[in-house]
C-alpha cells in the first residue's frame, strides 16, 4: 500500500493516508481529513480519501484490507460530508452501497479477527534518514488473542521510536527481545542494521504469527518497499520454563522488552530470565512499559536479584515518528535501562 508516488505529498496528507493504513477510528481519519480540507472534507480530500485510501485498498489489496473497517469510515464520511450539506463522491455512495450488501460487521463473531495493518514511521525533514518507513502487520482485532501478543501494543510502538531515533545504538549489535508480540521492534532492529536481531514469545500462536510478520515484511522487501534487512530468528521462549542452559546460550549485546510486566504472576520468571541474560554479558535491557501500577514493587524485586533498573524517560528526546496515530498515548510510556548491578 506504500506508494513512491506520496512521498511528495504535504504533511496532512501524509497523517491521513498513514492513519488510514494503521486502522486508525473512523473520527480519527475524519479530524485529519478536516485538517487536510482546511475544516471540512472538501470535494478534493474525498478524492484523495477515494484515489489512496478506499477506492485503493478496495481495488488493490486482494481483500486484505479489512472490509468492516471501511464500511464504518464510509459511513462516517457520508455522514459527515452530508451534514454540511456539500456534495458527496459517487463513488461513496456506490463503494457503501456494495458494502451494505456484501459486508457483514459481525466478522469477529466468526472468528475472522486477524487484520492487516500498516505502521508508518515518518521521518522529520531535518533527521539524518528522510521519508518514511511503512511496516506491515498482521494483528488481532482481540487483543487477549495469542496471550496477549497478536496486538500492537503502545510500548512497543515507542520502543521501535527509539530504536529508529538511535540506530547507532544498535547497529552492529546483537539484539533480542523477550515477549515480542507482532515483531514489530526486531523489524526496527533489522532495519537499523544490528548484527543479529532474535525475538522470543512464550505463546505459541504469537510465535507463529510473528513468523508470519517477519515473512511479510521481507516480500515487502523483495517488493523494493523496505530497505534490504538482515534476517530476523523467532525463538519459543517461556520464561517460567526456560532453562538456564537456554538462556546462557543467549548472549545478546542488547536485550529489549516492551509492555511485558502487567501479570504479577510472571514477574519472578522475567526477572529470572532477565538476570541470568545480562550476568554473562553485563548487558543492558532496554525495557519501555505502560504499566506502572506495580511498578516500584517490580524495581525492588529486579534490584533484589542484583539488577539496576533506571527510568531515561525524561533524560532521552525520542523523536515522535508516529504523529498522526491519536491512539496512541506516548507521555503514557516509560522507558527503563536495566543493567546488571552485581
Ligand atoms: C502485552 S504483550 C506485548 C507484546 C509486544 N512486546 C508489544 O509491546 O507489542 C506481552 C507479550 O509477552 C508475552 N508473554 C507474556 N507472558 C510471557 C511468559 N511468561 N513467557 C514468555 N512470553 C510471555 C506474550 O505472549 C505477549 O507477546
Amino acid at each position: 500500500m506504500a506508494n513512491k508516488d506520496l512521498r511528495q505529498l504535504d504533511t496532512p496528507h501524509t497523517h491521513l493516508i498513514s492513519a488510514f493504513l494503521a486502522m486508525e477510528s473512523p473520527d480519527c481519519l475524519l479530524s485529519l481529513a478536516r485538517v487536510c480540507g482546511g475544516g471540512s472534507v472538501t470535494e478534493s480530500v474525498q478524492r484523495f480519501i477515494w484515489d489512496q485510501c478506499i477506492g485503493k485498498a478496495v481495488s488493490e489489496q486482494n481483500g486484505n484490507f479489512y472490509r468492516p473497517y471501511l464500511k464504518r469510515f464510509l459511513k462516517k464520511l457520508i455522514v459527515e460530508v452530508e451534514s454540511t450539506g456539500a456534495y458527496v463522491l459517487d463513488e461513496f455512495y456506490e463503494q457503501y452501497a456494495t458494502f451494505m450488501i456484501s459486508v457483514k460487521d459481525d466478522d469477529m463473531a466468526k472468528g475472522l479477527s486477524r487484520i492487516l495493518k500498516w505502521v508508518s514511521f515518518l521521518f522529520p525533514d531535518d533527521c539524518s534518514k528522510s521519508g518514511k518507513l511503512v511496516i506491515p502487520l498482521q494483528c488481532s482485532l482481540n487483543l487477549l488473542e495469542g496471550d496477549t501478543g497478536c496486538s500492537i501494543w503502545p510500548s512497543s510502538l515507542f520502543l521501535s521510536e527509539f530504536i529508529l531515533s538511535f540506530p547507532e545504538k544498535f547497529s552492529g549489535k546483537s539484539c533480542f527481545e523477550v515477549g515480542s508480540g507482532v515483531g514489530l521492534v526486531g523489524i526496527c532492529l533489522a532495519h537499523v542494521r544490528a548484527s543479529k536481531v532474535t525475538l522470543s514469545d512464550g505463546d505459541l500462536s504469537t510465535l507463529a504469527n510473528m513468523k508470519l510478520n517477519l515473512d511479510l515484511n521481507q516480500s515487502c522487501l523483495k517488493s523494493g518497499l523496505l530497505e534490504p534487512t538482515r534476517e530476523v530468528q523467532c525463538k519459543y521462549l517461556p520464561w517460567e520454563s526456560a532453562s538456564e542452559c537456554e538462556l546462557h546460550d543467549i548472549m545478546p549485546d542488547l536485550l529489549l522488552a516492551a509492555d511485558v510486566i502487567y501479570d504479577p504472576l510472571c514477574i519472578p520468571h522475567l526477572i529470572r530470565v532477565l538476570s541470568i541474560i545480562l550476568r554473562q554479558r553485563k548487558a543492558h535491557s532496554h525495557a519501555p512499559d505502560e504499566n506502572f501500577e506495580h511498578l516500584e514493587e517490580n524495581i525492588a524485586v529486579a534490584e533484589q536479584a542484583g539488577l539496576s533498573v533506571a527510568d531515561l524517560s525524561e533524560e532521552i528526546q525520542v523523536l515522535d515518528l508516529l504523529p498522526y496515530l491519536q491512539s496512541y498515548q506516548r507521555s503514557n510510556v516509560k522507558l527503563f535501562c536495566v543493567s546488571c548491578s552485581s
